[in-house]
């Protein structure tokens, strides 16, 4: 069996979702590039990042995404879901916003990951990821439950 499908079959065995949860069962797992370069997704445009479900279940999804350089997503939430975003290669530049008394939406802070480190996103969180370098950025994302009613926001 290889790795995605070990990984999915995983993946669907798992039962909870909270943060100490999600962390150590990605800790379990050693999620190194070389398993994944057969499904690293392409951009599909209007994307300007490339995005693959791996699994989702009534639990959780995982989705691996491609950020080309200096691409940046949309600044939006994840819903309800809390989200979990691993490196698996290259640098993510977080930009966390919150709305101020007077409903302007502004850069709250600014969290720089690298390969092997990993962000948590926690429920009601908006955020934009930007690749700042010229390598891809290679990223696992776990989100639990499923993302569902995401919002973009414009400043
Ligand atoms: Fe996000």
């Amino acid at each position: 069996m290889d790795f995605i499908h070990l990984f999915r079959s995983f993946l669907k065995e798992q039962i909870e979702y909270d943060e100490n949860s999600i962390i150590s069962m990605m800790k379990e797992f050693n999620i190194c590039f070389q398993y994944l370069t057969s499904v690293v997704p392409s951009p599909q445009p209007p994307l300007e990042y490339g995005r693959y479900r791996i699994a989702k279940t009534e639990i959780l999804e995982a989705i691996l995404t491609n950020y080309p350089p200096h691409v940046e997503t949309p600044i939006h939430d994840h819903g309800r879901s809390i989200g979990f975003t691993y490196v698996v290669q290259g640098c993510l530049l977080n930009r966390f916003y919150q709305f101020q008394a007077d409903s302007k939406l502004i850069i709250d802070h600014v969290e720089e990951v690298h390969t092997g480190e990993f962000i948590f996103h926690k429920k009601g969180m908006i955020h934009a990821t930007y690749n700042p370098v010229e390598e891809n950025l290679i990223t696992l994302n776990v989100y639990a439950p499923p993302q569902q009613d995401t919002k973009i926001y414009s400043i």
